[in-house]
């Protein structure tokens, strides 16, 4: 049974077996007691060891870190801390852990050795929390969309194209880097390569997932997304999971509105249903998340343009490291202040300067300002960027045109403004920046179980 099930279990008397991790072992040559733990659930069951039963040889095996299986009696505990406890009948030892050399004893660590030996901090309490409640997201983010009549569209993950606009990708060839095929000019000849063509790691699957909403009405992608940015900050990775969903008929309204809803389900499923892991992960980490959390579920999110952000930020008495005047691009110290000093609460900025903003964005009829949309919140900044499209395939033009895009190359994009364009919307959250959010934790390396950042691809 997993510990999960036999922690809220009545039966006592009944005969159980557990498998699971050891975290602690105390006692004395009468009796000894285990902490174990399968990763069920943040506590662990209390097994009790009659010495005067079990070979000592066996049981001094069993350390912090080692494996076993047990079967014996759930039985009432008589500890202040658990209902039930296990009186072992027979001990299976799987694996041992030798205490001379296993990183994970009792002591405490720090988030940044754990963070050097991931493949075993999956073991810890903390990291055990962090990857239920990541599951827990997921799972909700299937069954909020699926509830709401939204299709799962697979983009792919190998492209052509640069949504963004931005230029950070990875490429991926298979050509010989110390001797590529080269044409005339020197230039490396990529139609030799794999896919005949350059391709690259996706940074967005938004332009795919538009092709999908101009057929379905109603999509989402959940999957990785790659940024070959040189950003080494906490909110930052170069492997990230992202979701995006993509409507048809949805003005920039209609937008915010799925943003604000859909981000308020997510917390709530999460106070509602990681409420052990959450509870641990604020007596560790941060006092206030669980307030948090509520605060953003039971208010309305502000809304404003960002011409009007830019006034208050002006208007502010901060010291800000980036000056802000009309046209510049919000920096995090921005956002935060926003969200936190001013409007105590999450923040929907719209109407950007186009010039700051990708070339898919609608236009304005200002000429200067595009329908794009970004969601502020408390401690993170940018959790959701989005906006509502360019229908228009002249403006659309336009704007690629203005921006050298590769026009050729985005045909397959510029069909659907041919072919039955219609207004439509989406945005993108980044599923590690949410959890970031909900689990209070500081660092988003601390929040996938495997991270990505420059100069480090370990595991
Ligand atoms: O604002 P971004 O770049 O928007 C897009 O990619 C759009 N195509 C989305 C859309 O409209 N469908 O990224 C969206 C979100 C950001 O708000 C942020 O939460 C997250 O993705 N994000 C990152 N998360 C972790 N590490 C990074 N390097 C990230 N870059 C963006
Ligand atoms: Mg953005």
């Amino acid at each position: 049974m997993r510990i999960k099930e036999l922690l809220s279990s009545r039966e006592y008397g009944s005969e159980v077996t557990v498998k699971g991790w050891v975290r602690t072992r105390r006692g004395n040559k009468n009796i000894t007691f285990v902490a174990l733990n399968d990763g069920s659930i943040i506590h662990n069951i209390q097994v009790v060891i009659d010495m005067s039963r079990f070979d000592e040889d066996l049981i001094k095996l069993i350390t912090t870190g080692s494996c076993i299986a047990v079967t014996g009696k759930l039985t009432e505990s008589p500890g202040k801390e658990q209902h039930v406890e296990i009186h072992a009948d027979s001990i299976k030892l799987y694996g041992t852990a030798d205490p001379e050399v296993y990183p994970l004893q009792k002591k405490g660590h720090t988030l940044e050795f754990l963070r050097e030996i991931a493949h075993l901090r999956p073991r810890t309490n903390t990291f055990g929390a962090v990857l239920r409640i990541r599951h827990a997201m997921s799972f909700a983010v299937h069954k909020y969309f699926n509830d709401h009549g939204f299709f799962y569209l697979h983009t792919p993950i190998i492209t052509g194209s640069d949504a963004e606009g931005a230029g950070e990708m990875f490429r991926v060839t298979i050509l010989d880097p110390k001797n590529p095929p080269l044409l005339e000019d020197g230039s490396v000849n990529f139609a030799e390569d794999f896919f005949g063509r350059e391709t690259n790691l996706t940074v967005s699957g938004q332009l795919e997932g538009e092709l999908g909403a101009l057929a379905l009405s109603s999509i989402y992608t959940f999957g990785p997304t790659f940024r070959a940015e040189n950003s080494n900050t906490p909110r930052h990775l170069a492997e990230f999971w992202m979701i995006e969903p993509e409507m048809a008929f949805y003005e920039i309204e209609d937008n915010m509105n799925l943003a604000e809803d859909f981000l308020k389900y997510l917390i709530r499923y999460a106070l509602e249903n990681c409420s052990a892991d959450l509870e641990f992960l604020s007596g560790m980490y941060d006092k206030e998340l669980i307030d948090r959390l509520n605060f953003v579920v039971n208010n309305q999110f502000e809304r404003i343009t960002y011409t009007r952000a830019v006034d208050i930020l002006q208007q502010s008495a901060e010291k800000f490291e980036f000056p802000v005047s009309w046209g510049v691009d919000l920096q995090t110290e921005h956002e935060r202040y926003l969200v936190e000093r001013h409007f105590k609460k999450p923040v929907i900025v719209t109407d950007y300067p186009k010039e700051i903003k990708a070339f898919y964005m609608k236009l304005n009829d200002d000429g200067k300002t595009v329908r794009g949309m970004d969601v502020l919140f408390p401690k993170i900044g940018e959790i959701i960027g989005g906006s509502q499209r360019e229908e228009e395939l002249e403006k659309l033009e336009g704007r690629i045109k203005a921006l050298k895009l590769p026009e050729k190359e985005l045909g397959w994009y510029l069909d659907t403004r041919k072919f039955g364009t219609a207004p439509h919307s989406g945005f993108g959250l980044g599923f590690e920046r949410l959890l970031l959010f909900v689990t209070g934790m500081a660092n988003i390396r601390d929040v996938i179980p495997f991270p990505r950042f420059p100069k480090n691809a370990d595991f």
